[in-house]
């Protein structure tokens, strides 16, 4: 790179303007575009530039965001959202979309869940590394984000997120870590806030020492935007794109390099990394069409949203006959509520409706009454909810349309709860007063507590399902499409039952994640807590059964099988999952997790053999002691489930494990020794003669129980042996056990 000056390196560490790169003439760079986001493109012209999606944007599709894509638990269509929206990049001049979005829901009053998977690592891993290499597979280069432990939007500039090694690890890096190793994003996004003290802009443990030496990160991390305090101290952590670039900080940077404190190395690396993603993208945009398949599109993004719905409760009511005695109620019906509020937001290319979709099944115009206003600030007009009562007295089904405005969940702010708007409940019991004929169909972006729900004949979650979601939502409620969406996150039955409650937003010292491993599932599983809809739920309009569920070994991997039958009177989709459990461990253990899932397609009466592998890395777990992952020997349980709670078949599969050889030492425990057959072995000649040999009838106490977390060094004292005896005991015994 001897031929390009230093300090054009380092300009092009930082952006040329809000939404481009520099070109670098000397080496035939030229400048690139990148820009959101995750479920669409916001492309917006650089002199009305933002990134909290107030200003004005071109046209794009707006495709279902992260909740509801996420819902759809298929691999093959969110991929094919990744295509067509990496379509949309390269014909709008776009070298790298800035998304997925795939932080995890640690807690739904998270302002920003709606643009992110799950509260789980594994669905939410699958599904990113489809998008990516959808995204990817047209020349155009992602950013999945917010790396890392980004999940929530208080004080996310500056919040300290303090979370253990392992749970890091388990929860939320892993999905960050399987798309690096699997699709090799062309960058990834390094997040606002602090993690464990340090600023993710400048952890080098994070964006060096893991991401590129451990995982093999070969991209650039670009910042978020406005992420960079202090540009030197971030491209020595790792860093190598600040957007939007901060001129003082550039200057600082050939100061830095001047005064011998940034050497030349590290500015040689990042102008690599950042130069080499320039180039692909230019590369990639030498055939760009210059126009996209609007209608496709938007075909696809119907389509999308029609798998994303989820049916979370039906006491029959539904699907509705093409003639049903209906009234429509809410104004989400006729102005949806389709998308989150932020960098995301999309300037969609159409927009339907809900209504006007009803009113083509139905043919004729259904009654209508708005019923409230969807604006926190702006007040139903008068009459409203009156109006809509009485709508509802005049009998029929009441199709309710209730959920969150833009302004209720957004970037930039969490939830003070995950309560529906006041009034809207007040409507809905008034509306049950005189009609108890309901289905309630939601739209928010994530959880909201639902205590009418055993008091209406069906709830539809709609989550946001993007420009088409509307139709998609009527054809569900007619039948004309048999729903098969799954919660990826749970619906508590309290806000105080979920994990995390006592420990977010945290405040100015930190937020703590005191519930560590046991985050959404895991952690109601592990209470024993009643939830009203757990994670991996969904209803179809027919049913299946899961049966001959058989889980066997090669090696450390499993292969999980189950046949699955359509048990009822139509075509349906139904996605299996794979929950993983080890009932004995010598670590703390969630209940179960998810390892694996498939979905299947099945007409009336028709079965089908499932197959799932579940390779040994998924069973691993992060070994904070030996710093490596870990597949712990034994037995494990495979439950074969159509959600986390509702589990329909279970087999148990024994593996040898690869748990790396511990020696023993003098700070090891009797119980760890006793483990040791080596050890058991000689123990009673070492132990002769003191209280440990005591056999429980005379002590009357489980004397092997009591002594279990004894460390060796004290046994000195009672066996009148010195430390150096016990350890050239010790060095014996782990020459015979292999160390
Ligand atoms: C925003 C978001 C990020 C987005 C970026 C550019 O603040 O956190 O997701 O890609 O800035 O708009």
């Amino acid at each position: 790179m001897a031929d390009v000056p230093v300090n054009s390196k380092i300009a092009l560490t930082g952006g040329l303007d809000f939404w481009h790169l520099h070109p670098v003439p000397e080496a035939d760079l030229p400048s690139i575009m990148v820009t959101d986001g995750p479920h669409g493109l916001r492309k917006q012209e650089t002199s009305a530039s933002d990134h909290v999606g107030l200003g004005a944007s071109e046209p794009a599709t707006c495709f279902p965001p992260a909740v509801g894509l996420a819902s759809t638990w298929n691999r093959e269509l969110v991929g094919e959202v990744g295509v067509a929206l990496g379509e949309e990049a390269k014909a709008l001049g776009v070298g790298v979309v800035l998304g997925p979005g795939m932080n995890i829901k640690r807690d739904p009053r998270c302002g920003r869940n709606f643009e992110y998977f799950s509260e789980d690592p594994y669905v939410t891993g699958e599904l990113a590394c489809a998008f990516v290499d959808g995204v990817q597979s047209q020349d155009v280069g992602t950013s999945p984000k917010h790396f890392a432990a980004n999940n929530q939007e208080t004080d996310r500039m500056r919040r300290d997120s303090q979370v253990d090694l392992r749970t890091l690890r388990e929860i939320y890096l892993d999905a960050f870590r399987k798309v690096v190793t699997r699709t090799q994003p062309w960058t990834v996004m390094c997040s606002y806030n602090k993690l464990n003290g340090v600023q993710v802009s400048e952890n080098r443990w994070l964006l060096t020492d893991v991401l590129k030496d451990e995982w093999g990160f070969e991209g650039l991390v670009v910042s978020d935007w406005g992420a960079v305090w202090d540009r030197t101290r971030a491209l020595k952590a790792g860093l190598d794109l600040e957007m939007p670039a901060n001129p003082q900080h550039e200057a600082a940077a050939v100061a830095a390099y001047e005064a011998g404190e940034l050497d030349e190395a590290t500015i040689d690396e990042a102008y690599r990394r950042v130069s080499r993603i320039v180039r692909m993208a230019a590369d990639g945009a030498a055939d760009a069409p210059e126009s996209f398949d609007v209608d496709a599109h938007h075909a696809l993004g119907r389509r999308a949203a029609e798998h994303a719905i989820v049916l979370l409760s039906n006491d029959g009511v539904l699907p509705l006959a093409q003639d049903a005695d209906v009234v429509v109620i809410g104004e989400f019906a006729r102005t949806p509520r389709y998308q989150g509020a932020g960098s995301s937001r999309v300037n969609p290319t159409r927009l339907d409706n809900a209504l006007d979709r009803l009113n083509e099944i139905a043919g004729r115009d259904l009654p209508f009454a708005p019923g409230f206003s969807t604006h926190p600030r702006k007040p139903a007009p008068d009459g409203a909810h009156d109006e809509a009562v009485e709508l509802a007295r005049q009998g029929g089904t009441v199709l309710l349309f209730l959920g969150l405005g833009e302004a209720h969940e957004s970037e930039g702010y969490d939830r003070d709860d995950i309560n529906l708007p006041a009034e809207q409940l007040a409507l809905l019991d008034d509306i049950l007063a005189v009609n108890s004929d309901v289905v309630v169909v939601l739209s928010n972006g994530s959880s909201v507590l639902v205590p009418f729900a055993d008091k209406v004949r069906a709830v539809v979650e709609g989550w946001l399902l993007g420009q088409a979601g509307g139709p998609a939502l009527a054809d569900v409620l007619h039948g004309l499409v048999n729903p098969s969406g799954k919660l990826t996150e749970t619906i508590p039955v309290r806000l105080e039952d979920v994990p995390s409650y006592v420990n977010f937003p945290g405040d100015a010292t930190g937020v703590r994640y005191g519930e560590g491993l046991f985050v959404g599932y895991r952690g109601y599983d592990a209470a024993g807590r009643d939830v009203a809809f757990p994670f991996g739920h969904g209803l179809s309009y027919t049913t299946f059964e899961h049966s001959d569920v058989t889980a066997t070994a090669s090696g450390n991997d499993v292969t999980v099988s189950v046949t699955v039958t359509n048990t009822g009177d139509r075509e349906g989709r139904e996605v299996v999952q794979v929950y993983v459990s080890k009932p004995e461990s010598a670590v703390v253990r969630v209940p179960r997790e998810l390892k694996g899932f498939a979905d299947v397609t099945l007409a009336p009466g028709e079965s089908e053999t499932v197959t799932i592998d579940v390779p040994a890395d998924e069973l691993a777990y992060w070994s904070v002691l030996d710093e490596a992952w870990v597949v712990e020997g034994g037995e494990y349980r495979i439950a074969v489930g159509a959600s986390s709670r509702d589990l329909r078949g279970e087999a148990s599969v024994t593996i040898e494990g690869d748990a790396p050889f511990r020696p023993l030492g003098l700070s090891s425990t009797m119980g760890e020794a006793m483990a040791n057959p080596a050890f058991a072995e000689m123990a009673s000649t070492l132990l002769g003669g003191s209280p440990f040999a005591a056999d429980d009838e005379s002590l009357g106490v489980d004397a092997a129980r009591m002594m279990a977390d004894f460390p060796l060094a004290g046994l000195a004292g009672f066996t009148g042996r010195s430390t150096d005896e016990l350890q050239s005991l010790l060095d014996q015994v782990n020459a015979k056990s292999g160390a």
